[in-house]
């Protein structure tokens, strides 16, 4: 196992390139499942998770190609119908091959995902999504198995705006026959993006970064050709880097449109933030101000970025409060964070944080991907030597961090880690 030595205290300052969007291109391949035809996405980050995806198209008898940045995919074929569980506890996200399934195969089977480290994570909306357009559902010896002779359109209002009920919901409606109305959908940009992507292989998707989506089906979707969009949750990481190292940094290759519930936040803590159509530039004159954050559905505050805040503030010159409303459980790295000197008290789903005028280096534990983001930027900004262990769960969502984050000056080393 490997962990990251971090040398902290040096500002970053420097221009960073932004990937492809993790949690696009995950349904996008998914999506792919669709067409019987050859698929290429572009800007595809060289992540754990995408790698695992590929695995599962591949298992399911579609002939892949993932060579930098660029996936081809050959869906003319599916032998398999099934998302194997040593794939699914792997990454969550594969339950989202279930809706492109059922609609094309008439029948699926995807191990239950389990829990997982930010709390219990349910799949019920997506459940009911697919019943409501005619899938029978059963839940046996820990596997999903839909299936259906025929999809068709239906109402569906969901009971929260889940992002991946959005998402499976729409790509099976995209088959199904007559419409399909999502209402309280999910309006997270990756949305949108699936949407694009569906739309040029002939689907009829309308509405989609909206809460209310509207879906044709068509009887057959067909080839693609589509570029991913950028990360707004790896930018919104390096800009945090750089406000709690004091730092400037720039993210180019980015979309500004796609954070600004982040950049106000980073503006209110005392950040100036210029922005271009596709850069975006920060710089950090004086440690971060306190400021107040509330985690919400897409256009509010991600909670993808709350573990990496939570970092920022723990170094700020106040009291910040900030209150997680997505995840239950989703505040494991405070713990972590403590150890490096923080002073946060955790009471249910808010913590209240004492900023602190210095973090001091210390070996901290990964416990899920942001959480290990959010160790990093602190390591960064803590005087001393800071090993962050269990970066595994980095590399299922930030590409090329160690590169990147070096570029930018950091002083940081990826090391093998003694014991388990
Ligand atoms: C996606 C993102 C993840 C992000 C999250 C919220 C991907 C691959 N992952 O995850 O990075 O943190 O959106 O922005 O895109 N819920 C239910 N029943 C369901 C589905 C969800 O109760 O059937 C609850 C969840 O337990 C959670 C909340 O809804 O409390 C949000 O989950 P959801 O929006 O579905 O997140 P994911 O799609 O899993």
């Amino acid at each position: 196992m490997e962990k990251l030595v971090i040398e902290g205290g040096y500002p970053l300052e420097g221009e960073v390139p932004i990937s492809g969007s993790k949690n696009a291109a995950l349904p996008i391949m998914a999506a792919t499942l669709l067409a019987a035809d050859n698929c290429r996405l572009d800007n595809v980050p060289r992540l754990r998770d995408v790698v695992t995806m590929c695995s599962l198209i591949e298992e399911l008898g579609a002939q892949l190609k993932y060579t930098n940045g660029t996936v081809e995919v050959d869906t003319s074929e599916l032998t398999q119908n099934e998302a194997p569980y040593d794939l699914v506890k792997k990454m969550r996200a594969s339950v989202l091959v279930l809706g492109p399934l059922v609609a094309r195969l008439g029948e699926a089977r995807v191990s239950l995902p389990g829990g997982c480290a930010i709390g219990t994570r349910p799949i019920n909306l997506h459940l009911e999504g697919l019943e409501a357009l005619g899938a029978e559902i059963k839940l046996q010896e820990g596997t999903i198995y839909a299936c259906a002779s025929g999809l068709e359109g239906a109402e569906i209002t969901l009971d929260f705006p889940s992002v991946g009920a959005t998402e499976n919901i729409l790509m099976a409606a995209s088959l199904a026959s007559g419409e399909t109305v999502i209402e309280n959908a999910a309006r997270e940009p990756e949305i949108a993006d699936l949407a694009r992507a569906i739309n040029k292989m002939g689907g009829r998707v309308e509405g989609a970064g909206t809460d209310r989506i509207l879906v044709e089906g068509v009887e057959k979707l067909h080839s693609l050709t589509h570029s991913i969009l950028p990360d707004r949750i790896e930018t919104g990481t390096y800009l945090t880097a750089g406000a709690i190292s004091v730092g400037k940094v720039k993210t180019v290759k980015t979309d500004p449109g796609l954070l600004h519930s982040v950049l106000k936040k980073l503006k209110q803590s005392g950040m100036e933030v210029e922005v271009g159509e596709n850069w975006i530039d920060l710089k950090a004159n004086f440690p971060p101000r306190p400021v107040d954050i509330v985690t919400m559905p897409y256009p509010g505050f991600p909670t993808d970025m709350q573990a990496q805040f939570t970092a920022m503030l723990a170094r700020s010159s106040g009291t910040s409060t900030v209150k997680e409303t997505i995840f239950e459980d989703r505040f494991m790295h405070v713990l972590e964070l403590e150890r490096l000197g923080a002073d946060i008290k955790i009471d249910g789903n808010w913590v209240t944080i004492h900023g602190v005028e210095k973090l001091e280096g210390a070996p901290v534990m990964a416990t899920d991907l942001r959480a290990s983001a959010a160790l990093v930027l602190a390591g960064l900004a803590a005087e001393g030597e800071t090993e962050v262990r269990r970066i595994y769960h980095l590399d299922r969502g930030y590409e090329k961090l160690e590169e990147k984050l070096k570029n930018l000056g950091a002083k940081l080393e990826r090391q093998e880690a003694e014991g388990p």
